[in-house]
């Protein structure tokens, strides 16, 4: 494999990093720290934890450093809002020790090879957020920028102090009523002293601003490639409730033979599928509804029973197998051994010939996922591949598990948002259909007996049975 090393430099370090060419989409060229500002329950750490997340799919190495965190380790037990009393000074001393120590840990993290780095605290006084800037501009080099938020809406700040403040270790020995108002006057105690960020007063400084969960933006001096995609991704992420509802296309003809790819009908258990997915679809009475299949005809034969608005997306195409579209994996072992043994060597990288690997079909599907997070309610019915992929996006998984998720046909994936992640159910619909899912064979290039010719031929005689 080939390697391209960069030398990354600094006033202190000089270090070389080694990237795998052709296997990565996005890199980072300088070490990133995203500061977040704001006052406690403006979503902060929502915004961090999902920022995040989105740059580990994208492949840009990711990690949030929690200054409550370090507080929560620092201290005893927390008693009460006292704590955050500005003229605290004990406390005050032990607060800023932490941020120097987190500060330190994100500064080592990003020497050893970690890309951005998200700084989940307040940084709400200037005199902090030029502490920052002393340690990670001036000596150490790195990019900065910082993102706050601004919420003056009484009702989203009490929900979010419902949603995930009350049930904070800070609060496991309150009730829900106490903790609530402890946590208004440590809000108090932090607006004694905030001091937003301003383009004049720190005019220097790169950062965006973020009203009112994205009612306004503004977006001062901002540095490279990097830093625009960040502010892309948080212009377009909102926090109304909805839900995501993804399947597979029902059943299609080729699936019956063990084929990958093509563009085939659906069988007959696959009509049935589309005709029960059309029906839990109607009982459920989703406002807003929308739908969004591939340009492949067994997406779209399964939803023509929807009454809903419907879109068509060529980037919600399965993966694109390249010589080996419309094979088994039988004849694909047989064929091709080394390329078919590669692929479980590495699955999320390995790129078909002439075809795509599933780095490739992250890269492809980041405007739908950019649009879903735009979006109310939506059923998306796409492929096994891509739906791993937007499933990893949602659920947090790394590019090793990607590949190997369960995505089995005829199964509909509801996610809810909740506090910082996602809520999974699986409703089953009951139509049998093939098991397409392959799992990691111990031995690179081996294939169980399901996917053996004997066994799939047993499948077609079944379904032919069921449609006669
Ligand atoms: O087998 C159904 C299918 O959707 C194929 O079209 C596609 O190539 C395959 O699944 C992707 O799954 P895997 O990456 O595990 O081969």
């Amino acid at each position: 494999m080939e390697y391209l090393t960069l030398t990354r430099r600094n006033s202190q370090f000089q270090r070389k990093v080694s990237i795998r060419i052709g296997e990565r989409a996005n890199y980072v060229n300088s070490p990133h720290v995203i500061a977040m500002v704001g006052l406690p329950a403006r979503g902060k750490t929502y915004i961090s934890k999902k920022l995040s997340r989105y740059l580990n799919w994208i492949g840009i190495n990711t990690k949030v450093f929690n200054l409550g965190e370090y507080r929560r380790h620092a201290t005893t037990a927390y008693k009460s809002h006292e704590f955050f009393r500005q003229d605290n000074k004990e406390a005050m001393a032990i607060r800023t020790q932490c941020a120097i120590d987190a500060l330190h840990d994100v500064c080592l993290w990003l020497e050893c090879g970690g890309e951005v780095a998200v700084f989940d605290a307040t940084n709400s006084t200037s005199d902090r957020r030029r502490m920052i800037y002393e340690m990670v501009v001036k000596k150490m080099g790195f990019k900065l920028f910082f993102v706050e938020s601004v919420c003056d809406d009484p009702q989203i700040i009490e929900q979010n102090i419902m949603e995930v403040k009350v049930s904070s270790p800070d609060y496991k020995n309150m009730n829900m009523e106490m903790a609530l108002n402890d946590f208004l006057l440590r809000i108090e105690h932090y607006k004694e002293k905030y001091q937003p960020l301003d383009e004049t007063q720190e005019a220097g400084l790169s950062f965006m601003k973020i009203y009112n969960t994205g009612e306004k933006v503004v977006v001062h001096k901002h540095e490279g490639h990097i830093q625009s995609r960040i502010v892309y991704y948080l212009m377009n992420i909102h926090i109304t409730p909805r839900t995501i509802y993804l399947t597979r296309h029902g059943e299609s003809e080729q699936n019956l033979e063990g084929r990958i790819g093509g563009d085939s009908d659906l069988s007959y258990r696959g009509k049935l599928y589309g005709a029960a997915l059309s029906q839990y679809i109607q009982q459920q009475d989703i406002p807003g509804l929308r739908v969004w299949t591939s340009w492949l005809k067994r997406t779209i034969q399964t939803v023509a029973a929807i009454q809903a608005p419907q879109e068509r997306w060529k980037a919600l195409n399965e993966i694109d197998a390249g010589i080996c579209e419309e094979m088994t994996y039988e004849e694909i072992a047989e064929k091709y051994p080394e390329d078919f043994a590669a692929r479980d060597q590495s699955k999320f990288t390995y790129r078909y010939p002439r075809g795509e690997s599933y780095e490739d079909l992250v890269a492809r599907l980041e405007p739908v996922i950019m649009e879903l997070e735009r979006q109310g309610n939506v059923l998306v019915v796409s492929h096994q591949a891509v739906l791993r992929c937007l499933l990893a996006y949602f659920l947090d998984k790394s590019a090793d598990e990607l590949p190997y998720l369960h995505v089995p046909l005829h199964t509909i994936i509801k996610l809810t948002p909740v506090a910082y992640g996602c809520k999974v159910e699986h409703v089953k619909l009951p139509i049998d259909a093939v098991d397409t899912h392959r799992p990691k064979p111990k031995i690179p290039g081996t294939l169980d007996e399901k996917f053996k010719r004997s066994s799939s031929s047993d499948i077609m005689k079944e379904n032919l049975k069921n449609s006669s």
